[in-house]
């Protein structure tokens, strides 16, 4: 049979307030989701004999069990007792380690497609329940939403009537960031008190772009230029092209900015080429 393909999306945090840390080591964010059109594919082929096989275009993804799609495979094969296995073959585009959670996404697509190919039956909240036994990220590809706010972890997902598609320029600069090191970086006296989240959704329906950047906010900008300083040179020259708000997304270092159309992100993509491996026109999708 012809394999399956999954298209699976990337995100941008807009927002990213930490509220505090849990007892349990996580912290407690309030975040504004964007899923945007930076896609992995991922090819889904049952195999008879069992085993959970991963191929990879990409030299620094393992294709073992550390890989998410690899865990959440074996964990629904082990307990709805299932004799086959799977190959799964991921064109990887979405950069590795950048704040884009490509990994999660691709955890949240596998959890899709096995539900679909291995015909489980399983409901929207029981592959929710699954993917945050794996990742805070995971629950918002869970849920058909271009937007939507997380609370807790992250996991909490609250879709929003955001109507607007927006364009973005997204620069990655080709430093791998560990999340886990991000937090523990975080000084926590030095994190933003205040609730604006709602300005910036209210500008983002309104599409009022250059509100909606002077909103844009990541309380792990801090830990992120500890970790590497060299950071903040990339996020004032693209500032300086942008000149609206650009932000970090997630834990890094992926950074973005939002534009009034599609050609304002092609023409600083064109000038930031020059400079930069990794550089994007986005949108809202
Ligand atoms: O949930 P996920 O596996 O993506 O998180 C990776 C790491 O990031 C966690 O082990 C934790 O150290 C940190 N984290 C956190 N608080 C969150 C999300 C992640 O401290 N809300």
């Amino acid at each position: 049979m012809k394999p399956l393909l999954f298209k699976s999306p990337a995100k941008l945090n807009l927002f990213l307030r930490v509220i505090n840390k849990r007892p349990d080591g996580y912290h407690n964010l309030q975040t504004l989701f964007e899923r945007i059109n930076l896609f992995d594919d991922l090819y889904f082929s049952t195999v008879k004999s069992g085993d959970i096989t991963i191929s990879c275009d990409h030299p620094h993804v393992p294709c073992g069990p550390g890989n998410l799609i690899y865990k959440i495979a074996d964990y629904i094969k082990s307990t709805y007792g299932l004799k086959y296995g799977v190959h799964v073959k991921l064109n990887k585009r979405i950069p590795v380690a950048a704040g884009l959670a490509g990994g999660s996404s691709n955890a949240a697509t596998t959890l899709i497609a096995l539900n679909k190919l291995w015909k489980l039956g399983l409901k929207k909240a029981r592959l929710i329940e699954i993917g945050n036994m794996f990742g805070s990220d995971i629950a918002f590809f869970l849920h058909d939403c271009s937007w939507a706010l997380g609370e807790g972890r992250g996991e909490i997902i609250s879709p929003l009537d955001i109507k607007s598609k927006i364009d973005h320029i997204l620069v990655v600069p080709k430093k791998k960031m560990s999340t886990p090191k991000v937090y523990q970086a975080l000084n926590l006296k030095l994190t933003n008190k205040k609730d604006n989240v709602n300005i910036l959704i209210h500008s983002l329906k309104e599409k009022d772009i250059v509100k909606s950047s002077q909103f844009l906010f990541n309380d792990l900008e801090h830990s992120i230029l500890t970790i590497d300083p060299k950071l903040d040179v990339v996020k004032k020259r693209l500032k300086s092209l942008e000149n609206k708000g650009v932000s970090f997304s997630g834990s890094g270092p992926s950074l973005f900015g939002l534009t009034k159309s599609n050609q304002e992100a092609k023409d600083l993509c064109d000038a930031l080429k020059k400079r930069y491996e990794q550089v994007y026109v986005v949108r809202t999708c």
